[in-house]
């Protein structure tokens, strides 16, 4: 385990000084960059495999759930350029307030506290035009999924076909709500990522994996390949449509 592993797994046997010590570093950390050392690279990976499965420009369009600073959402944005794809539309979720209330299975491990990873609408923003993001390109969906996500806000993004989904948010309640608003816009070949896989390590049936099997589930019609792994707990599937009888 690295030394920022070691010392959080120290503090959060006491929550009132892991929740100190979590703002205090990335309170005092002001550099623009992921959280996940691996997660930018699995972006980058994800839209090389969607242009490849696609064979073309048109690969749909990417939603990224859980910015923080917007890093990854500026991965995403450099990496469709570069390939060309100028018909994907950019779709950023994000409380700009940190997670919601820590509830049920996802207070398992107490590695999650409400408010956690908070950066401003206005920062990210700022951070994302200071790296060359056209910001009338991209669109950001400010507020708690469990408000914002409903149908009217399908009809006015206009939310398309998913191409890559970035589920970056945590908990298996913002992964669980997300995934069921994406109903209908996962389909064949959608690259989906998900960058807290192995988060709780207390076993499957917790986070990200507990989400997924129960939208898996929901939609029978979808087989989720998985693509790979990467740092620190992620998780890179490809949904394919399945043959059924
Ligand atoms: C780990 S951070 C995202 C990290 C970022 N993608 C990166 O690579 O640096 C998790 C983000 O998810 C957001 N989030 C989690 N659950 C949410 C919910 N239910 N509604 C809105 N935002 C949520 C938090 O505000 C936070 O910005």
């Amino acid at each position: 385990m690295r030394i920022k592993g070691k010392i959080e797994s120290v503090l959060r046997r006491c929550p009132p000084l892991f929740r100190l010590g979590s703002r205090i570093y990335h309170g005092l950390n002001p550099g623009f960059k992921s959280l996940s050392p691996g997660a930018p690279g699995a972006v980058q990976k994800a839209f090389a495999l969607a242009k490849e499965m696609h064979q073309g420009d048109c690969i749909g369009d990417y939603y990224e759930f859980g910015l923080y600073k917007g890093y990854t959402f500026y991965i995403a944005y450099q990496a469709a350029r570069k390939l060309g794809l100028k018909k994907t539309r950019f779709y950023g979720f994000d409380s700009f307030q940190g997670l919601p209330q820590v509830e049920d299975v996802d207070k398992t491990g107490g590695r999650f506290f409400e408010g956690q990873f908070a950066c401003s609408r206005k920062q990210v923003e700022k951070q994302l035009r200071a790296h060359g993001v056209d910001l009338d390109r991209v669109k950001l969906i400010q507020g708690f999924y469990e408000q914002t996500l409903d149908q009217q806000l399908k009809e006015d993004l206009p939310a398309g076909r998913a191409g890559v989904v970035l589920l970056d948010c945590d908990l298996y309640s913002s992964t669980s709500t997300a995934l069921h608003w994406l109903q209908g816009l996962i389909a064949d070949k959608t690259v989906v990522i998900f960058d807290d896989w192995y988060s709780f390590t207390e076993g499957e049936e917790l986070g990200q994996q507990r989400a997924l099997k129960e939208f898996a589930s929901q939609n029978p019609h979808l087989a989720f390949e998985p693509v790979t792994e990467f740092e620190r707990n992620g998780k890179m599937f490809v949904a394919r449509k399945k043959d059924l009888p």
